[in-house]
Order: C-alpha cells, then sequence, then structure tokens
C-alpha cells in the first residue's frame, strides 16, 4: 500500500455506499475513490456532488468507475445488496445478496485487485464468509463490518445513561451482526471500572442493562420503520475501520473475523474485538467471556453456522 496515494473502490452507490463515500471526503481517508453501481448515471452524479466538498474539506479524485479499477485499489468496500424491509430480518436476505455478492467478486478478482475486502452487506457474517471463499483471498484480507455499528450503538446508550461520553465505553456487542448478537456487561469497563459497578452506583439493574442490550438488537428495524433504511451508523463504522486500514492504526475495533479456534469456533465470521491495520485483521483477540457469554457467543455462531453450511454455490 503506497503510503502517499490510497485508494478505495466503493461498490453499491446506495444510502449506505454514499454516506460512507462522504464520510471518507469530511475525513480525509484516501487520495481516490471510485464508485461502481449497476446505476452508472448515479455513480457519476453522487461523484460530481462528493467533489464539491473538496473545496472546504479535502481534496480528493472521487468519480464513477468500473470493477478494473480495483486492479490497483488498496481496499474495496462492499455495500452492494437488498437492504432490510420493515418487518424483514437481514438473514432473510441472505439468498438474494449472495448472488449480488458473487457477481461483485468475481470481476473485481479477475482485473488483479490484491488489497484488502470490507463487507457491509447484510447478513454481513455470512456474506463475509461468501467474500473470502468466491475471492479465495487470505481470510485476514477479507473483513466484516461485524458488531461495529452495533458496538457503538451500545456505547451510545450507555454513554447516556452513565453521562460519559460513548468512546469512553469499553463495551462490546459480540457475535452475529443481528438478533443473536449480545453485550459483553461482564467484563465491559469505563475509567478501568467494571460496568457492574457503576450500574450499582446508579441503582441500575440488570433488567435496565438487558433493556439497553434489547434496544441495541432491535435499533436497526426501529429506525426502518420510520425512515425505511440505516445508513449514517454503518457509514460511520465502515469509515472508522478504513482509518485503520488506511493509516496502519493497529486499532482494535470489533468486526467481523474469521474464527480459526477462538471461543471454541472454526470457519465462519463472526462479531469479535481484532487488530486492524494495513493487513486487515493482523490479530483475532479472543475476548474474555464469562461462561454465560460464552453460551452466548456459541449459540450465535450456530445461528451463522446453519446458514452457512447451506453452502456458497
Ligand atoms: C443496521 C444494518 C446496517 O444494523 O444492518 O442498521
Amino acid at each position: 500500500m503506497s503510503k502517499n496515494h490510497q485508494k478505495v473502490v466503493l461498490v453499491g452507490d446506495g444510502a449506505v455506499g454514499s454516506s460512507y463515500a462522504f464520510a471518507l471526503m469530511q475525513q480525509g481517508l484516501a487520495e481516490e475513490l471510485v464508485i461502481v453501481d449497476i446505476a452508472k448515471e448515479r455513480t457519476v452524479g453522487d461523484a460530481m456532488d462528493l467533489e464539491d466538498a473538496a473545496g472546504w474539506a479535502f481534496n480528493k479524485n472521487v468519480y464513477s468507475g468500473s470493477y478494473e479499477d480495483a486492479r490497483d485499489a488498496d481496499l474495496v468496500v462492499i455495500t452492494a445488496g437488498a437492504p432490510q424491509k420493515p418487518g424483514e430480518t437481514r438473514l432473510d436476505l441472505v439468498d438474494k445478496n449472495l448472488k449480488i455478492i458473487k457477481a461483485v467478486v468475481s470481476p473485481i478478482v479477475e482485473a488483479g485487485f490484491d488489497g484488502i475486502f470490507l463487507v457491509a452487506a447484510n447478513p454481513v457474517d455470512i456474506l463475509t464468509l461468501a467474500v473470502q471463499k468466491f475471492s479465495g483471498f487470505p481470510k485476514n484480507r477479507v473483513i466484516g463490518s461485524g458488531t461495529s455499528l452495533d458496538t457503538s450503538r451500545l456505547r451510545v446508550s450507555l454513554g447516556k445513561k452513565f453521562n460519559v461520553d460513548p468512546r469512553s465505553v469499553h463495551a462490546y456487542i459480540l457475535g452475529e451482526h443481528g438478533d443473536s448478537e449480545f453485550a459483553n456487561f461482564d467484563e465491559a469497563t469505563i475509567a478501568g471500572r467494571p460496568l457492574k459497578d457503576w450500574a450499582a452506583e446508579a441503582g441500575v439493574t440488570d433488567a435496565d442493562l438487558e433493556e439497553i442490550l434489547d434496544a441495541v438488537v432491535h435499533k436497526a428495524y426501529a429506525i426502518i420503520e420510520r425512515k425505511g433504511a440505516t445508513f449514517y451508523g454503518v457509514a460511520t463504522a465502515l469509515a472508522r475501520i478504513t482509518r485503520a486500514i488506511l493509516r496502519d492504526e493497529k486499532s482494535v475495533l470489533p468486526v467481523g473475523a474469521w474464527m480459526s479456534g477462538q471461543y471454541g469456533l472454526n470457519d465462519i465470521y463472526i462479531g469479535t474485538p481484532a487488530i486492524i491495520g494495513a493487513d486487515g485483521i493482523e490479530n483475532v483477540i479472543e475476548t474474555q467471556l464469562s461462561a454465560d457469554e460464552l453460551a452466548k457467543m456459541q449459540a450465535s455462531a450456530a445461528t451463522l453456522k446453519e446458514i452457512a453450511e447451506g453452502g456458497f454455490q
């Protein structure tokens, strides 16, 4: 990866993709951004609109392109896919989005891409596994957005509850990016003190914490019912992961990572903390879990395995 000129190819210029592109403009991430979508005219218009931000934000060569532009890209971000509709679960999207993923990955690999894939289309844990299988890329260079968005939602809620900056709340949502995700309340801390002590002092019960978790698990549905889709939260999570890769930050982030024995799990992608840098997932961290939390992680994985074992044709 050339340190002074970095190129990102965004595949999927819907609400999530466009919001992600805007986040890159605002944060000055990458010198070159290529937008690819079957709606070609939209990508041309979006690139024209985005470049207008360069006069006051950060300069960037942003343009409409094609899969061939991935040849010398550092990062390909895949947001292409049908979004959840009201009442739909993420897992309901698997068949139609697997077909889209296959149609996207093959030409990118054929173009000679040898960077890192970052996947955000849902069901993201299944589709991240599909990108790895269809591309044949090393597991560390295929990353899912995983529970990065969910973790932000949890930290925002806990930050409000305890009146602290969400970025100072060290708690994770782990497991599937979906209905079986869970929080590591037993290990979470704020300022090095157990979250459970903060809760006891504030009169926040375990039931209150479970209520916060439930709201996090179902927040996407609540947003979709009201505005039809979610995009700013996930786009910001994708930009955060992008920053760690492009700047080789070695940041610990909750992403969708390949399991090779962690938590007793193998051969799936699932939400866990990992060290993210220029080589993608540089180290998967098997974070400490209580027995109850480990059981939730394994149950969440079982949900994903059931779908994944349906195979990718
Ligand atoms: C959500 C979508 C991105 O959780 O899965 O908002």
